[in-house]
């Protein structure tokens, strides 16, 4: 770094330093040094506690200086020559706020992917990177430093505010930098994990507050425990309890309606539903799947799991969605074959790593992420990963009975229908 950069870098501080010495040896000449450094602490002393101005501007102004340059050399000795530029650091709920300028030649998702090299560095919980629409060469950084999820998410803004769509517009809660988490649906199932109690059925039940607010979506409900699901049947095109063989009997009704489906738009020369082209979606939720795959008939159990899985592989071009959860996220299950079928993953809290990698995919525990880290106080919360990128922690909204009630009568206007 050359002089006049370092200086241009400095030049608040060297100014103020240079403004200190000058009056120190000013003074010092006429009553001493040692009288003058008694007199300038105490001027210094007094301009902190007398002068507004400092307080509230001068030092946090050096203060956030301080913590720039410090976030600057930390990313500076993680990625080496392709560290970005810090721009700013600012305060953030989540903790900071940095304002980075990408280096040339280097691009946003690659900033991405270095995100856990970054949080390492910052000796953070996480980083989140979010690029500027209008300019793709700058980028917020969010330094997650704090927890930030142990707030109830309030389902009514997030339902006030979006207009559902199965395809794109499913309000799931919030991430840890309070963003809305919201995503679609169609052409990607979402399977669910986690140990009694993490908060699965609340999942669903915001899943089920957009789907049935779409009055394009059909919904089939499977419901091991008939009473999780039960304040949804009214909306329901098919509600199946804790029955195996009638279970079955709805997953061939499905498979049908897919197979006739493909048939039809294959005569259209359609390759997939896409949003707008007359096909309803159908949402099928299903609440515990151990219920069904290792209950009782073991006959009865290995004919689900393989129409499951059939439908799990085919359904998704047909517009055709799976949400599934299960309580033991154990591999017997849930094998990485089916899975691997489902384009989102989230893994509520979990007893082991081992449960933990059964939903997300092996190797995320060993990437430190596992929702076996999640306090048991934090019900709702988990890593969502979609199919490509990095697990996000969020926290899912909480519809209790009134809010869906509510909700369903909603839907059932929106449907022409009545209880
Ligand atoms: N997102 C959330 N926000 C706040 N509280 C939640 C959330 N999710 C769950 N809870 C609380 O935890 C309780 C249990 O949640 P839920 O019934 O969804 O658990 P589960 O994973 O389905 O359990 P089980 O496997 O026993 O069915 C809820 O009654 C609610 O009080
Ligand atoms: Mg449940």
């Amino acid at each position: 770094m050359t002089a006049p950069h370092l200086l241009s870098r400095w030049h608040l501080e060297a100014g103020l330093l240079a403004l200190y010495v000058v009056d120190f040896l000013a003074l010092g000449g006429k009553i001493g040094l040692s009288r003058a450094s008694v007199v300038m602490g105490c001027v210094l002393l007094l301009l902190v506690v007398c002068s507004r101005s400092v307080r509230t501007e001068l030092l946090p102004l050096l203060h956030r200086r301080h913590r720039l340059r410090l976030t600057q050399l930390r990313l500076h000795l993680a990625l080496k020559e392709r560290a970005p530029v810090v721009w700013s650091v600012d305060s953030h709920p989540a903790g900071e706020l940095v304002t980075l300028a990408v280096h040339i030649g280097s691009s946003i998702p690659e900033l991405e992917r270095l995100a856990p090299v970054m949080a390492a560095a910052l000796r953070a919980r996480d980083v989140k990177v979010y690029g500027h629409r209008e300019d793709q060469s700058l980028v917020d950084l969010v330094v997650v430093r704090r927890e930030t999820l142990e707030r109830e998410v309030n389902p009514v803004p997030l339902l006030g505010r979006y207009e559902p769509s199965l395809f794109d517009c499913v309000p799931l809660g919030i991430d840890e930098v309070g963003r809305h988490v919201v995503i679609g649906l169609v052409g990607r199932h979402l399977l669910i994990g986690g140990e009694p109690g993490s908060g699965k059925s609340v999942t669903l039940s915001a899943v089920l507050a957009a789907a049935s607010r779409d009055p394009n979506c059909d919904i089939w409900c499977f419901d091991g425990k008939l009473v999780e699901l039960a304040a949804w049947r009214p909306v329901a095109e098919r509600f199946i309890g804790a029955d195996v063989a009638e279970a079955n009997e709805a997953l061939l009704d499905l498979r049908t309606l897919m197979d006739s489906r493909y048939e039809e738009m294959e005569a259209r020369g359609r390759r997939k539903v896409e949003k707008g082209d007359g096909y309803r979606t159908v949402l099928v939720v299903l609440d515990e799947l151990a219920f069904y795959v290792a209950n009782g008939d073991k006959k009865q159990g290995a004919l689900f799991a393989e129409r499951l899985r059939d439908v799990v592989a085919r359904a998704r071009a047909a517009g055709i969605v799976v949400v599934a959860a299960t309580q033991k996220p154990s591999t017997d299950l849930v094998p990485s074959a089916l899975r691997d079928n489902f384009g989102y993953r989230l893994a509520h809290r979990c007893a082991t790593r081992e449960a933990s990698d059964t939903i997300l995919g092996s190797g995320w525990a060993t990437n430190d992420v596992s929702a076996s880290s999640i306090a048991p106080k934090l019900r709702g919360v988990g890593y969502l990963l979609a199919e490509e990128g990095y697990p996000s922690r969020i926290r899912t909204m909480h519809l209790d009975d009134a809010t869906i009630s509510v909700v369903v009568d909603e839907a059932l206007r929106l449907r022409g229908r009545k209880r």
